[in-house]
């Protein structure tokens, strides 16, 4: 009998093409809007921030885009990245499913992030651009762009959510090694820092707070772009070489998965595993079950409306058609920063609205649970986010005990926990707190969304 652990590809397989769900999409997605007349945003009008590579993956709606080869090039450091059967968590929780995941961590930053820094940074850098500046949440975006600065010869500036930067300062480390400088949000350095600071001098930030800081820096200087870690059609494209790979892998063991589950921050890690099936579902091929699965403290997707915001606070973004809980939203400062955005990905967005995604949320303390039992038996300490995945996957492989079924589950394992031990002693300590939809729901914003 096959007792294969860690299904592997060549570096040589590493995918020359991501895949564009918007090939598959059996409806199109709502227009983008300028924040100004409300008319479909143009190329143009997103020049000042990103390059026009960028702009281009934006609005495509090829299949199948390539990769270019410098890209390739960084991404053999650590991918193709191994897909793990998890025979032994199978056996501790005694289910028949098949409970495959997919490991991000094996990355230099620790999780799928460098899948979309790297193309960002080097289109950047191709069209002659000196610095790029960029938000992170839990430090994990800004430390995947501080790498790809790193690769590609830029300079990085990263405005990091004020709770997160005092609970990480490794992450700020990080960032720093590769030259890189890291400012905590809100921050006296942008008139959008500024105001929030003069209401609320205690702030603690949000990524909506960082990203506007981010994007006022990058439209003041011509050699300057910004770059955003998750959320927007060309970050979910790039991240899907992770998905594309896993099909690969699956072939190898000649299997496919039932259900499919990811974490859901902006949606990018989910969208990358996802994606590729999704599109194989969309063009009639196996009916798999998509879960994206969420934090109760920020529960976009199960609780939020489907609308037109902003995607930062400043009010400086676009306007995208998503699942919002408003960009005023403040998240309580939970452990998860990474999923602690008031928005989702468009693409995500539209595809639950159609019925092909389910969501579901769940509390800190239960994914932490998950996290421990997933780390005990595999022997890999998750990312706070990735716990929800976790869950999620375990709650499935119990029901699947409980009927006798062997389901395939596959999940995206997106990142490990070392840089957030603080986490752990805190949940292990029995100081976390469980954080509930309703208290996410006091701090919702949706009377402030635009009147499109
Ligand atoms: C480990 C990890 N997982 C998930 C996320 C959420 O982002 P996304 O939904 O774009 O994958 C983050 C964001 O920082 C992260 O660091």
């Amino acid at each position: 009998m096959d007792e294969t652990v860690k299904i592997t590809l060549p570096e040589n397989d590493i995918p020359r093409h991501w895949h564009n769900i918007n090939a598959d999409l059996p409806a199109p997605m709502a227009p983008v809007l300028r924040p100004d007349t409300y008319e479909p945003v143009e190329p143009d009008d997103l020049a000042p921030i990103f390059p026009n590579a960028v702009i281009e993956q934006e609005m495509s709606t090829e299949r199948a885009v390539e990769i270019p080869e410098p890209v390739r090039d960084v991404y053999r450091q650590w991918r193709p990245s191994p897909l793990y059967r998890a025979r032994r968590l199978e056996k501790a929780l005694g289910t028949p499913a098949r409970i495959y995941y997919k490991y991000e961590g094996v990355s230099p930053a620790g999780s799928h992030k460098p899948n979309t820094a790297i193309p960002q940074a080097f289109y950047n850098k191709a069209e002659g651009v000196k610095r790029i500046t960029t938000e992170t949440g839990a430090g994990q975006w800004g430390s995947s762009l501080a790498l790809a600065g790193a690769m590609f010869d830029l300079d990085i500036e990263v405005f990091m959510v004020k709770v997160s930067f005092n609970q990480k300062p490794y992450r700020r480390a990080f960032m720093e090694s590769f030259g890189a400088s890291c400012i905590a949000s809100p921050s006296q350095t942008t008139a959008a820092g500024r105001a929030v600071l003069a209401e609320q001098p205690d702030a603690t930030g949000s990524l909506g707070i960082a990203i506007s800081e981010a994007v006022e820096l990058a439209a003041q200087r011509d050699d300057t772009k910004y770059a955003l870690g998750s959320v927007l059609n060309h970050v979910l494209l790039h991240q899907t070489v992770s998905g594309l790979e896993t099909m690969r892998q699956l072939e190898q063991v000649d299997d496919y998965p039932d259900k499919v589950i990811g974490c859901t921050g902006g949606g990018s890690n989910f969208a990358g595993v996802a994606f590729p099936f999704l599109g194989e579902r969309l063009r009639g091929g196996p009916k798999t079950e998509f879960i994206a699965v969420e934090p109760a403290a920020c529960p976009t997707l199960t609780r939020g409306e489907f609308a037109y915001d902003w995607g930062d606070t400043g009010h400086l973004t676009p306007l995208t058609k998503m699942h919002t809980l408003g960009s005023g939203f403040m998240p309580p400062g939970f452990h998860a920063g990474g999923l602690r955005y008031h928005g989702m990905a468009p693409q995500i967005s539209h595809l639950t609205d159609l019925g092909y995604i389910a969501p579901r949320a769940y509390g800190q303390l239960d994914c932490f649970a998950a996290g421990l039992t997933f780390a005990r038996a595999e022997g890999i300490i998750p990312a706070p986010e990735a716990n929800h995945a976790v869950k999620a996957t375990i709650d499935e492989a119990i029901a699947c005990r409980e009927s006798g079924e062997s389901k395939a589950l596959l999940f995206n394992l997106c990142g490990h926990g070392h840089f957030d031990m603080r986490a752990y002693t805190d949940y292990l300590a029995g100081n976390l707190e469980a954080e509930t939809s309703q208290m996410a729901e006091q701090s919702m914003a949706l009377s402030g969304l635009p009147g499109v």
